[in-house]
């Protein structure tokens, strides 16, 4: 009887006092059920901006899920719950387009509705939960509890819904897979494909946005909450952060013309110092409402003294660690630059998640900030590499400068970031080099940067004379007077330059650029990609073996890698 099941707004403050400790969600979904009311997608679909978005630029994109996660609603369920009850109960409210399942903390479902007045009637019929020696804020958020109170058989005498892992694969499965393919370009396909974001990942990420959206509302009802960098640029790897942007530019009445003449209304607002302090403020008070009343949000920080102020959380149902900024246009800006370098050429895609996998896994970058290069310099310095092919793969941003329409022009704080959004305006020339070859030569390429006086900048697409001395700088596309790698000391870029050098001359190596074939055993000899992978022992000694591995290249990790193969070769 589907009258005993009822939804409930998940209690806020009954998870609260839970450490969040895992930020890498553990995903899992099922697809496939025959009831009506649903039209399930093919399972495991991955994201890829080079499918059916391809086309379309960024911000259709944007819009369309921003829509599409107005139309949803997660909810936590039981464990073993029967998928076709479950969405039979809540079809009564409307017509269901898309639903999945995840674990994070418990099991999850998204439910995505065609029509958004599906979620009047859901709300209408949801209770607010009363808990003994507790009370609840009555906030009514899409964060629902789907609770039995009998006598429903939810399980149907089945088990927990047979479901598929979306978190990232440990490091080393992910050597053991790449070791068992039969090239390194299938090696850096495999890699990106194992990493990048499912779509449900992405429609997740975008609910989350839309959840928090229902909270700033209540202060600004007209604003947006949109997500921004790798969560939407192409190149976000699953368990990566959210970062969102808090858009008030859409608030009607902005942009609204006086009459020249006559009476007119306009409304009473209060002024802040400046722009910033204007946006502390904000951050301030919807930063106090994540944390007293947003459900599942935990450990809220509020950061607002960093040059960008923000406000960090963990959102526990999604499993996400969470950025909040404001006045952030130039990151969204970015953002959509490098959606769309991505989208120009698959091979973009994948050597920036082969090369962001290389750096994590030898600590050149890590989760949190430091004197390291970041995901986001690193992914520049990717695209400023296929600029200076003697093919050029990707065009310089002058030039997509050139290309743009009337409506590309967009200037912010000063800075003309105006590039064109429409993919099908742009000729790519016929470079035909192989992901093995751009990966070997990427290495060669920064082994032997002249990082001391050179400056690397994709505007214009050659390296320029270094405005300031910093070790490594890269100038920010939009804002050219700064250096988004001015965060880098020298001994984090000398790491990295070894670590290229090193890389570089292993893959010219025989013993690591082809298949070794274990003995049956059904492992491999990490070779190709997966060697590069393979933890270095000079790291682990630390910064005193550095200078010894400049006049060696073959370190101790090659020497190891090499006995391990030779041992291997002994037992075949
Ligand atoms: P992840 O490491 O996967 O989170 O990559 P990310 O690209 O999301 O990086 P991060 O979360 O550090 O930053 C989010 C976005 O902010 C980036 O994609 C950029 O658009 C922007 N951003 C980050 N760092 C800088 C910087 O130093 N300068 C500028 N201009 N933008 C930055
Ligand atoms: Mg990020």
């Amino acid at each position: 009887m589907a009258s005993s099941i009822a939804v409930c707004r998940l209690n806020m403050r009954g998870r609260l006092s839970k450490c969040f400790k895992k930020v890498d969600s553990c995903f899992q979904r099922k697809f496939g059920t025959n009831t009506t009311a649903t039209k399930t997608d093919a399972p495991n679909k991955k994201y890829k901006i080079d499918s059916k978005d391809r086309n379309k630029s960024f911000y259709t994109v944007q819009e369309e899920k921003i829509e599409q996660a107005e139309r949803s609603v997660l909810i936590s369920c039981p464990a073993k719950t029967n998928e076709k009850k479950f969405l039979n109960y809540l079809s009564r409210h409307g017509d269901i387009n898309k639903c999945f399942f995840y674990e994070s903390y418990g099991t999850y479902a998204v439910v995505e509705f065609s029509n958004k007045e599906s979620l009047t009637s859901l709300h209408e019929g949801t209770a607010i939960p009363s808990i003994n020696h507790e009370a609840t804020v009555p906030f009514k958020s899409r964060l629902l509890s789907l609770r039995n109170a009998g006598p429903v058989d939810m399980s149907n005498g089945q088990s927990a819904p047979q479901c598929q892992p979306q978190t990232t694969i440990h490091i080393n499965d992910l050597i053991q897979r790449l070791s068992k393919e039969d090239s390194i370009d299938q090696q850096i396909s495999s890699l990106t494909e194992t990493y990048q974001l499912t779509e449900e990942n992405v429609c997740l990420r975008f609910l989350v946005c839309s959840l928090l959206k229902d909270i700033a509302a209540a202060y600004f009802p007209e604003c947006t909450i949109r997500p921004f960098g790798s969560s939407v640029n192409g190149f976000g790897k699953l368990g990566c952060d959210l970062d969102m942007f808090l858009d008030l530019d859409g608030i009607s009445g902005r942009n609204l013309k006086r009459p020249k003449a006559g009476l007119s209304l306009e409304y009473q607002t209060k002024r802040s110092a400046s722009e910033r302090a204007g946006t502390q403020s904000i951050l301030s008070v919807i930063g106090e409402c994540v944390d007293q009343f947003g459900p599942g949000c935990v450990g809220v920080q509020k950061i607002l003294q960093a040059r960008c102020p923000l406000v960090r959380f963990a959102h526990q149902p999604s499993g996400f660690q969470c950025d909040l900024t404001a006045n952030n246009r130039v990151a969204m800006k970015s953002s959509e630059l490098l959606y769309l370098y991505g989208g120009l050429d698959r091979r973009v895609r994948c050597l920036v998640f082969s090369v962001r996998c290389w750096a994590r896994a030898h600590s050149i970058t890590s989760s949190i900030s430091g004197a390291w290069i970041s995901n986001f310099s690193l992914t520049v310095m990717v695209l400023f590499f296929l600029q200076r092919r003697t093919i050029p793969i990707l065009p310089t941003l002058d030039h997509l400068k050139e290309l743009a329409g009337p409506l590309d022009k967009s200037v912010i704080e000063g800075n003309d970031c105006t590039f064109v959004s429409d993919f099908t305006k742009i000729r790519l020339q016929d470079n035909t080099e192989t992901l093995e070859q751009l990966l070997q030569e990427f290495f060669e390429f920064y082994g032997t940067f002249a990082f001391n006086c050179m400056s690397i900048n994709i505007r214009k697409g050659r390296e320029q004379n270094k405005p300031e001395v910093s070790p490594l700088h890269i100038q920010n596309p939009f804002e050219p007077a700064l250096n988004v790698s001015k965060n880098v000391n020298g001994t984090q870029l000398e790491r990295f330059v070894a670590l290229c050098r090193e890389s570089a001359w292993m893959l010219q190596q025989r013993e690591f650029n082809v298949p070794h074939r274990g003995s049956g055993t059904g492992n491999n000899a990490p070779w190709g990609l997966a060697a590069l992978l393979m933890p270095s022992v000079s790291q682990v000694a630390g910064v005193k073996s550095r200078k010894k591995r400049k006049r060696e290249p073959a370190s101790e990790r090659i020497k190891g890698l090499l006995e391990s193969l030779k041992n291997r070769e002994v037992k075949s």
